[in-house]
């Protein structure tokens, strides 16, 4: 196993991820975790991610300074490599400044590390400190613009420092510089794939859970219907999933998400229809925020109550991903997490006693379409496209009534059918209807018609902070446009929605 010490980099977790795709098994630990430990863990290789802090700050995060004494190759980067200087014997000059951005690092020799890359290689440099004297026994190997040691090693202790950062994508190589670490030199073995991880997991779970019952909150999504796949193959009848129908689900959700799970995984799937309670609410609330806070607050009511009914559970399970955790090790010393608006269940799991299991908490969204994939979850689940926790409700733009949720599914339901039949669906980020707050006049025969408006709403987005509404062929449009006014009864004129984000964002509210 491969240690990774979390100094508080927000990229702790992309060097986790990029040791995967190595195929290595590998964990992230505390950064103060006792080197007896790591030992005790059969750690083979050690690596010191970066940090915000200075290694001259009062409260600046120190490693057990023992690890140096292990006998297991270490990689120190960015602050690792100051951390390095620090702690052996070098000297770390301080600044006042970080340097960020791209540099060109040219190698001396390629030692050990970069064996087998180009003399000079693109990288990406995020750091304050940097090093100005090497520890006794290294010697430098590459250097960049702005620094003489960017580059350092030690080969008689194995013992390597980087200046940049080889984990982020903007650095040229650096996933080669990893392997060559992981591989050449700790001598990991390449047998960890999502197969493993899985077992692993599975593992894992059975062990934390034991004989206890555990809950879990569905929302059909990608990431809570991975995470009850894999915690219902480690612990089968132990698990009851909780679907909770607010009356905002897209046509014919529900009925997917019992065929799903009851049938095909053959999991305790109770569903709660809370759709009448969700209306009485909404019922006359046009503000978008205030709708936003009824469902939210009407979830977590309903969802306790189901909870409290299933009786005798000790665990909450969450398909919490690592893009949902806010790591603060650095600052404040110990992990705390938030949990996704979407579950929105703060606050529910210390109300009601239950510990928290999360088993994708270390994974990124595409990992755990490989885990879905390989659990065997269907296309559909495993690349759906996001849909936002409070549902409709923000695509009913204004007050919401049955009616109109009715006619918004009718052409919602259009729309999918047409973007799947094309393949379209899985080419863009999100492709969805609205229902507007206007009426507009149309013709039907020779009868004026006063009737509802529908928006289109298709995007593109790599991760939804920005996105293009997508450019999709006319005739597709065309089609969906009067498959929409033909079929849906009360709706009279079909838009398309051409902004992009921002200034807007890609829901309506
Ligand atoms: P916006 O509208 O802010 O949406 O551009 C960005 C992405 O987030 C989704 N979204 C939500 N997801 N709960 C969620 O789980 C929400 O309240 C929520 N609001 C927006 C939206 O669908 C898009 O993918």
């Amino acid at each position: 196993i491969i240690a990774v010490l979390d100094f508080g980099s927000q990229y702790t977790q992309v060097i986790a991820r990029r040791i995967r795709e190595c195929q290595v098994l590998s964990k992230i630990y505390h950064f103060s975790t006792p080197a007896a430990q790591l030992k005790a863990d059969g750690v083979i290789g050690i690596i010191l991610s970066g940090g915000p802090s200075s290694v001259f700050a009062k409260d600046a995060p120190m490693p057990d300074k023992a690890l140096f004494e292990l006998g297991v190759p270490v990689l120190g980067i960015c602050y690792g490599i100051q951390l390095q200087g620090h702690l052996l014997g070098g000297k770390v000059s301080k600044s006042t400044h970080r340097e960020y951005g791209n540099g060109v690092l040219t190698l001396q020799k390629p030692g050990r590390l970069f064996k087998g890359l180009p003399k000079k290689l693109k990288v990406w440099n995020s750091h304050g400190d940097r090093l100005i004297a090497l520890p006794p026994g290294y010697t430098a190997i590459g250097t960049t613009e702005n620094s003489e040691f960017a580059v350092i090693e030690d080969r008689k202790r194995n013992f390597y420092g980087i200046q940049f950062h080889p984990e982020v994508f903007h650095s040229e190589r650096g996933i080669d510089v990893i392997r060559n670490f992981l591989l050449g030199i700790c001598g990991a073995k390449q047998d960890w794939t999502t197969k493993d991880y899985i077992k692993h997991s599975v593992q894992t779970i059975r062990d934390q859970v034991g004989k206890e019952r555990v809950l879990l909150g569905l929302s059909g999504g990608v990431d809570s219907s991975v995470a009850a796949a894999l915690i219902h193959k480690a612990i089968g009848k132990q698990l009851t999933c909780v679907f909770v129908d607010n009356g905002l689900l897209r046509a014919g959700e529900r009925e997917q998400v019992e065929k799903l799970y009851a049938d095909h995984f053959n999991i305790d799937l109770r569903v709660v229809d809370a759709s009448k309670l969700f209306l009485k609410r909404l019922k006359g609330v046009s503000e978008p925020e205030a709708k936003r806070k009824i469902i939210g607050n009407t979830f977590v009511e309903v969802f306790e109550k189901s909870l409290r009914s299933v009786g005798g559970a000790k665990w909450l399970a969450q398909g919490t991903l690592y893009p949902d955790v806010i790591e603060s090790v650095a600052i404040a010393g110990n992990p705390a997490a938030l949990i996704k608006s979407h579950h929105n269940v703060g606050g529910l799991p210390d109300r009601m006693k239950l510990k928290l299991l999360e088993p994708l908490r270390e994974l990124f969204k595409d990992e755990v379409r490989a885990v879905g994939e390989t659990l065997g979850l269907p296309r559909e689940v495993v690349w759906r496209q996001p849909f936002p926790g409070p549902g409709l409700g923000v695509r009913v733009a204004g007050d919401i009534t049955q009616e109109k949720l009715n006619v918004l599914k009718a052409a919602d339901s259009i729309l999918q059918h047409e973007m799947m039949a094309s393949g379209y669906y899985w080419k863009v980020w999100q492709s969805f209807a609205v229902y507007l707050p206007v009426k507009s006049v149309g013709v039907i025969g020779d009868e004026r018609n006063y009737a509802d408006v529908i928006s289109l709403r298709i995007v593109e987005s790599r991760d939804a902070m920005t996105a293009d509404w997508a450019r999709l062929p006319y005739d597709l449009l065309a089609k969906i446009s009067s498959r929409i006014t033909n079929e849906v009864r009360g709706v009279s004129r079909v838009l398309l929605d051409i902004s992009s984000k921002p200034p807007a964002t890609i829901e309506w509210e």
